[in-house]
């Protein structure tokens, strides 16, 4: 029994001082960056080495930092031995310079995109997005921070010492195989918790107020951000920009690709220990980190319900506080920047996107793959075309189990609802990813279109779990110029008979739109997409009333009234 406790104490011992000091990557400024992408081996457990990719580096990439309107160079050199990409995810550039699955660099290329930069200061992001490569790529190491700041920034009082009171922290979970090697593909066994590539986490912080950007770079996992103690936060800035004043909270939701930089005040915790967590524990059903995805436990994931993480609080980091700083931040600030969202009386037009199981039954489906609008990605066909400067309103639909973050490229939005009430002020600044809750859950936000068109290069936008992106939950986009004609005679020259009907309903004119058959209550019934000029919908098991027929192309969307009688 003695032996047993002594032997229990000291693996004890081992799981406490078996912690590590977060790393912390190198920054990269001015007008010329320089990224090369690179096989590498990095020790995630002590004494073993693990391959991995990086950039300038064997694990992540160095955070980039740009200031606003400055002019950037960058030539990213690919030394990993096949095709990638690199994507400036959040970021306003023109399609060539987006980085997406078209802007591909092949193996010992360089890739040299220039740009301004328009974007407000925040925290952005780049990673690799070869169009089913996503995902491995990223989970062997290649994703680094883009921190770009303006004047509107440096006039707050606010900590901005990188690695001292501003600390990036990428949080990301991986799967490691027996001999510690990093698991690619799909693997629900994502059991080792990485803060900036760092497994068990600390970082030493001065009594002050801190600022962490936290980013979730992880394949597929959302975390429930919180502090030891319930320790309030404060949130300053969402994916694309300051919110309007601090948001005091003691938990955020952080699902895949999104960012947010929090204000900590540890002016009283000198010599204190506290933790950065998850509180999975506290997450509903169908998002991906709850005990549950299904609706009950026998609708899940392969592997999930064996995964630890799923359903407990875990560690992140632990922030160690040390002294004050002489000239540290003090005090949280009460206000931020004015930031006005797109105004819903401008907008153009709307459009609806479904997500769904691609074999679109179980409509409720906890595993993929998933698509948009009943159709798989593909390289050659363009979802929507946009015409520029166009303000729209999107509504997001998930009849899927499980909740997805959408991501849109080029553009920041604004969002409107969610299951249709208001979000939290937290989430009203600007936004590139939004998570969709599950079981029919919606999403609308407004967004505008501007500054860069192109009739060839389209832009992306998918769910940002990597794997469901990877299995084609994902379609893409053409901004075109206002000179460019966009072709309506589809849409036009759609016809409903017969109108009133009591069964048989013939649409004619409908090949190769979307059609999309919704009750009065919004809740859609049918997605089709027709080949044949002529698609039959049989309504006689359908209640007596109104319906709503959906007809989209990639231009244009017409909604017709059909009277069930
Ligand atoms: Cu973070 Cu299209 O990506
Ligand atoms: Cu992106
Ligand atoms: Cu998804």
């Amino acid at each position: 029994m003695k032996h047993f406790a002594s032997i229990l104490l000291l693996i004890i011992v081992f799981e406490v001082t078996a912690q590590k000091q977060m790393l912390i990557p190198p920054t990269l400024s001015g007008e010329d960056v320089e990224l090369v992408l690179q096989p590498g081996t990095y020790e995630f457990f002590d004494g073993i080495s693990t391959a991995t990719l990086g950039a300038n580096g064997d694990v992540l990439g160095p955070t980039i930092v740009l200031d606003k309107n400055q002019d950037v160079n960058i030539t990213v050199e690919n030394k990993i031995g096949e095709t990638t990409t690199i994507h400036w995810h959040g970021m306003h550039v023109s399609a060539a310079n987006d980085g997406g699955p078209h802007t591909t660099i092949k193996a010992g290329e360089i890739w040299n995109p220039r740009f301004t930069v328009l974007d407000n200061a925040a925290t952005y992001w780049y990673h690799p997005h070869l169009h089913m490569k996503t995902n491995d790529h990223v989970l062997q190491g290649l994703a680094g921070l883009i921190i770009v700041r303006d004047e509107a920034e440096a006039a707050l009082d606010l900590p901005r010492d990188y690695g001292v009171d501003d600390i990036p922290v990428v949080i990301q979970t991986k799967a490691f195989d027996s001999n510690k090697q990093i698991v690619l593909g799909k693997s629900a066994l994502d059991t080792e918790v990485l803060a900036n590539a760092t497994r068990r986490a600390f970082y030493e912080v001065p009594a002050q107020v801190v600022r962490l950007r936290l980013l979730n770079g992880s394949s597929e996992r959302l975390y429930n951000i919180g502090f030891t103690g319930n320790m309030p936060f404060y949130q300053i800035a969402s994916d694309g920009g300051l919110l309007q004043s601090p948001v005091q909270l003691t938990r955020l939701w952080l699902s895949p690709g999104e960012r947010a930089e929090i204000l900590i005040d540890l002016s009283d915790q000198e010599g204190q220990n506290i933790n950065l967590k998850s509180y999975a524990s506290e997450l509903p059903t169908g998002y991906y980190g709850a005990a549950q995805v299904g609706m009950n436990a026998m609708m899940t994931i392969p592997n999930y319900n064996s995964n630890p993480l799923n359903g407990s609080d875990f560690n992140i980091l632990e922030l160690r506080v040390a002294e004050p700083l002489a000239t540290g931040v003090r005090s949280i600030l009460r206000s931020l920047v004015n930031d006005t969202p797109y105004n819903v009386n401008d907008v153009d037009r709307t459009r609806s996107i479904d997500f769904m199981a691609q074999s679109m039954g179980p409509t409720f489906a906890v595993n993929g793959p998933f698509v948009f609008d009943g159709r798989s990605f593909d390289l050659d066909y363009i979802n929507q075309t946009i015409p520029l400067n166009n303000t729209e309103i999107w509504t997001l639909t998930n009849h899927s189990m499980i909740a997805h973050p959408f991501h849109i490229h080029d553009v920041q939005f604004y969002i409107l609802s969610r299951n249709g009430a208001p979000v939290a002020q937290n989430e009203r600044g600007r936004k590139d990813v939004v998570i969709v809750p599950p079981r029919g859950g919606t999403v609308t936000f407004i967004t505008k279109f501007e500054d860069f068109a192109d009739d060839e290069i389209p832009y992306m936008y998918h769910c940002h779990m990597l794997t469901h992106e990877d299995e084609g939950m994902m379609g893409q986009f053409l901004v075109v110029g206002t000179t460019t004609a966009v072709n309506d005679d589809l849409v036009e020259s759609v016809r409903i008979y017969p109108n009133p009907s009591s069964g048989m309903v013939q649409l004619r004119g409908v090949a190769q739109n979307i059609v999309k058959l919704y009750s009065t209550n919004g809740q859609l019934l049918e997605l089709r997409r027709p080949t044949g000029e002529v698609e039959v919908f049989d309504l006689s098991t359908y209640a007596e009333g109104m319906y709503y027929f959906e007809v989209t192309n990639a231009q244009y969307s017409r909604t017709y009234k059909l009277v069930k009688n």
